[in-house]
């Protein structure tokens, strides 16, 4: 898979989605939230496919482990970079997913990554003691869900550019870090609390950026993306 910034296409239907799309002339990295596949459905990854764009399905599975598995096998059965579960889900929910997607992958055809979500980038640590109860640092918790993510033989984790530095010395490089929360310095927050330029998360050390509204919502979303693009490859 190559490392370009994967947008999110976050958007409520496929003429919406298609229409973004056409406005760029090459097949580009696109994840699909909950808002693009809860309304239009699985069909949606196969518009996708057959336009050779590569899919993150951002889902993030989290229900008990045998109903995870099923969900899975069947999301499997796509040809998908990668997926996702909420690593809050546990330790033998994420390796019954993990044995899910090895079951429903066709043979001859690459596994999609599995990864799992730590802290979601919109939670900040008075959010998580207040309202989870956890009464720990934020990159603590973090850690510790990458750790259970790691044993449970997954591929990685989505977090916080502001946490891959550390996930990287803890799990090692090999252990993907996939992170959303990433702004052009004159960009709007929105409900995003822990955010970084592209540059800043390359330096940080993420091995993939998620980018929905900085390019979804600029006045010129090609000249937005390529302008992430830019500021995320001139690191390498
Ligand atoms: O528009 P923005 O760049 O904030 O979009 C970020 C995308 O990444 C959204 O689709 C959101 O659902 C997703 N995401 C996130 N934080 C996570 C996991 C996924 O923001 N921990």
């Amino acid at each position: 898979m190559n490392q370009k910034p994967f947008i999110a296409l976050d958007f409520p239907t496929w003429e919406m989605t298609s229409t973004f799309l056409d406005q760029f002339s090459e097949s580009l990295n696109v994840k699909v939230g909950m808002e693009l596949y809860f309304q239009n459905g699985p069909v949606i990854l196969e518009k996708l496919l057959n336009k050779n764009h590569r899919i993150f399905l951002d889902l993030k599975l989290h229900d008990i482990p045998n109903t995870v598995y099923g969900a899975m096998k069947g999301l499997a059965g796509f040809d998908l970079e990668m997926i996702n579960v909420h690593a809050a889900g546990g330790s033998v929910m994420m390796e019954k997913a993990l044995e899910g997607l090895h079951a429903g992958t066709p043979a001859n055809h690459k596994r999609a990554n599995l990864i799992a979500v730590t802290q979601l980038t919109s939670t900040t640590e008075e959010h998580m003691r207040k309202e989870q109860l956890i009464p720990i640092p934020l990159h603590e918790s973090v850690l510790h869900y990458a750790a259970l993510a790691r044993e449970a033989g997954l591929d990685g984790v989505v977090c916080s550019p502001l946490e891959s530095h550390l996930i990287k010395e803890h799990c090692g490089n090999d252990f993907i870090r996939v992170t959303p929360g990433i702004r052009l310095a004159e960009d709007h927050l929105g409900d995003q609390k822990r955010v970084t330029t592209p540059e800043m998360a390359k330096d940080l050390g993420s091995s993939y950026i998620v980018v929905g509204r900085s390019i979804t919502s600029a006045d010129n979303p090609v000249a937005a993306y390529e302008r992430i693009v830019h500021d995320w490859e001139g690191k390498e």
